[in-house]
C-alpha cells in the first residue's frame, strides 16, 4: 500500500517514561516529536474497549483482577498512573474513543494493537475493527491494526476489511508470508531480531511492508532502515528522534 505512516512510532504512547497506553504517556511522547503511537488494545467485561497490555489489573493499575472481570465504570475508577511515578498518580485508563479524539483533533496517527483476553480474540478483533472504522470515519489515514492474534485480525478484516492490518510476530514462523497474505495485511510486524535483510526483502517483493518493535537502540534502527524497514516501534523516544 502506499505507506502515509512516520518511520518511528512510540511504543505505548512513550515507552518507559510515563505509564504506558496513557494519554499522559502519548503527551510525552508528542513532547519529543513523534506523531504516531502504538498502545495495547482490549475489552473491559461489558464490552468497552480501553488501553491495557496485560490481562490482568495488577502491574499498571491499583487495581487486582482480570480486565474482562469488571465493567468499564469500575475500571474508570483506578489509578493508572500512580505505578508509574508520582507524577502521574491519578492517570486514569482511558478508552480506544478518548485516545482517537486526542490523535485525530492534534493531526497524529495509530497503531492499535489488538491484545484480546484471552478466549476473546474474534469478538475484540471484531470491535476494535468496528469502533476504528467509525471513530477514524472520513479521516485521511486510517489505524494500523495490528495483533499476534491471527483470530482477532481475521474477525477484524471481515468486519472491517478497508482497515490496514499488520500481522505481530515474536520469532518469525516458517510461514509468516502465507499468514500475512491469508489475513489481507499491509505489513509484518515482527520482533526486530527477528527481521534480516532478506526477510524485508521478501516481505517487498510480496507487496507488504516490514515494520519492527521494540527498537531501543539507535544503531539498531539504522542497521534496520539500512535494509530497507518501512517502520520501527520503539521506547526510546528520547534517545531516537522522530
Ligand atoms: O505492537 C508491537 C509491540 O507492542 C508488541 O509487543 O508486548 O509490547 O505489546 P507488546
Ligand atoms: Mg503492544
Amino acid at each position: 500500500m502506499n505507506w502515509p505512516y512516520p518511520p518511528r512510532v512510540a511504543h505505548r504512547g512513550a515507552g518507559k517514561l510515563a505509564p504506558e497506553n496513557t494519554l499522559a504517556a502519548m503527551r510525552l511522547g508528542a513532547s519529543f516529536g513523534y506523531s504516531m503511537f502504538e498502545f495495547d488494545v482490549k475489552l473491559s467485561g461489558d464490552g468497552v474497549l480501553l488501553l491495557m497490555h496485560d490481562a490482568t489489573l495488577d502491574r499498571t493499575t491499583d487495581g487486582t483482577g482480570r480486565v474482562a472481570g469488571f465493567a468499564f465504570g469500575e475500571l474508570a475508577r483506578l489509578d493508572a498512573g500512580g505505578w508509574h511515578s508520582a507524577e502521574y498518580a491519578g492517570e486514569p485508563i482511558p478508552t480506544l474513543a478518548q485516545v482517537a479524539r486526542w490523535l485525530l483533533r492534534t493531526g497524529r496517527m495509530a497503531n492499535i494493537e489488538i491484545k484480546p483476553c484471552p478466549g476473546r480474540e474474534a469478538e475484540t478483533g471484531a470491535a476494535a475493527a468496528l469502533e476504528a472504522r467509525q471513530l477514524w470515519q472520513g479521516t485521511a489515514v486510517p489505524p494500523i491494526l495490528s495483533s499476534f492474534s491471527e483470530a482477532a485480525l481475521d474477525a477484524a478484516r471481515r468486519v472491517a476489511p478497508e482497515l490496514p492490518r499488520a500481522l505481530l510476530v515474536g520469532e518469525l514462523p516458517g510461514d509468516w508470508l502465507q499468514r500475512c497474505l491469508a489475513l489481507d495485511c499491509v505489513a509484518l510486524d515482527a520482533h526486530h531480531a527477528a527481521l534480516t535483510e532478506a526477510v524485508i526483502a521478501d516481505a517487498h517483493r510480496a507487496g507488504l511492508r516490514a515494520i519492527a518493535y521494540t527498537v531501543n537502540e539507535p544503531a539498531r534502527a539504522d542497521e534496520l532502515f539500512g535494509w530497507g524497514l518501512d517502520t520501527l516501534i520503539t521506547d526510546a523516544v528520547d534517545l531516537i528522534a522522530p
